[in-house]
């Protein structure tokens, strides 16, 4: 019997926390403030959304599980990395993660700077201690795409697009451009390397899933925007309202909550029917989807 949504997301989150548990220093290995607070950074907590959506993406080219854990550890690093970053005083200047006090506070700003450089390398490290592609060259492919989804024409474009934006309008496509970037460009990795991990698809295939992956990477980003006005520092487990503290451009900024609702419904719908056409293998791509627009955090 196959397994329901909720089940499969509980099974993929917890084989990621002790895959993350396994692929990090044990917090008594010199030096040991700096490991335990990457653990700190990693460990128990986060919906594992990019997770998820690598095990999603392995489910359409019949991946291995193990090697799917192995690029999920690498991705979910990597984006831990960049939220201990994003709440910096000179970032975002947040005070709470993932319902704890962020690296910064519970550590020091200097940790929480280490804290992110030796996650974006240990992630590295992750993905390239053991075999996740039959042929070895699409293996240091997967890891440039990885390298360039983090770096300047990726994650790190979109924050600092993200931190120059401060106190400005935006128009659309440039508020489009950001979110592709920040937060868009490790979801879509994210799929794409999932994919990438089992049997080859032909190239139409796989441009729609990178198709795909950056229309969900930008709902995602859509519905952060949403939830940072909607809902409370709770459930969020992160301040609500930061965005409109801090000025940021948005897309509630921009379009109100109903547009900005619309628009996530369009996009999500899109997604959609792109992978309707993959039949069952895109099942659980296609649940994902549906859970990152209900999302209530
Ligand atoms: C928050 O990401 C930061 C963004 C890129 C919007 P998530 O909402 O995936 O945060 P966690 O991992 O669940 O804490
Ligand atoms: C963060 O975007 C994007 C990255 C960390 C790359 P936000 O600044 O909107 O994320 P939250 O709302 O603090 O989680
Ligand atoms: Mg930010
Ligand atoms: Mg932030
Ligand atoms: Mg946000």
């Amino acid at each position: 019997m196959t397994a329901t949504f909720s089940q499969w997301m509980g099974d993929i989150q917890q084989r990621t926390e002790a895959a993350l548990e396994h692929a990090l220093p044990a917090a008594d290995l010199a030096p040991a403030r700096l490991h335990e607070a990457m653990r700190y950074a990693v460990l128990g907590g986060g919906k594992r959304v990019r997770p998820l959506l690598v095990h999603a993406g392995g489910q359409l080219t019949g991946a291995a599980p193990g090697r799917l854990d192995r690029v999920a550890c690498a991705i979910e690093m990597i984006h831990a990395y960049s939220l201990v970053h994003d709440d910096m005083p000179c970032m975002d200047d947040d005070v709470l993660r993932r319902g704890k006090p962020t690296v910064h506070v519970q550590y020091d700003e200097a940790t929480a700077l280490l804290v992110g450089d030796a996650l974006q390398t240990q992630a590295f490290l992750h993905i390239t201690e053991a075999t996740v592609s039959d042929d070895p060259l699409r293996q240091i492919a997967m890891i440039r795409q990885l390298a360039q989804a983090t770096g300047s024409r990726g994650m790190c474009g979109g924050q600092a697009i993200d931190l120059a934006s401060v106190g400005q309008q935006l128009t659309l496509p440039e508020l489009e451009f950001m979110h592709i970037h920040k937060t868009g460009a490790l979801i879509r990795a994210s799929i794409n390397l999932g994919v990438q991990c089992g049997h080859g698809l032909d190239d139409g295939q796989m441009a729609t899933l990178d198709h795909v992956g950056k229309v969900i990477g930008l709902l995602f980003q859509v519905v952060d925007d949403i939830l940072d006005t909607e809902a409370d520092t709770a459930t969020l487990g992160k301040t609500a309202g930061k965005d409109a503290a801090n000025d940021k451009p948005t897309y509630v900024s921009l379009l109100g909550v109903a547009r900005a609702r619309q628009l996530a419904e369009e996009l999500c719908q899109d997604a959609l029917d792109r992978l309707a056409p993959f039949g069952d293998t895109s099942q659980r791509l296609a649940e994902l989807t549906r859970f990152i627009i209900r999302r209530q955090f």
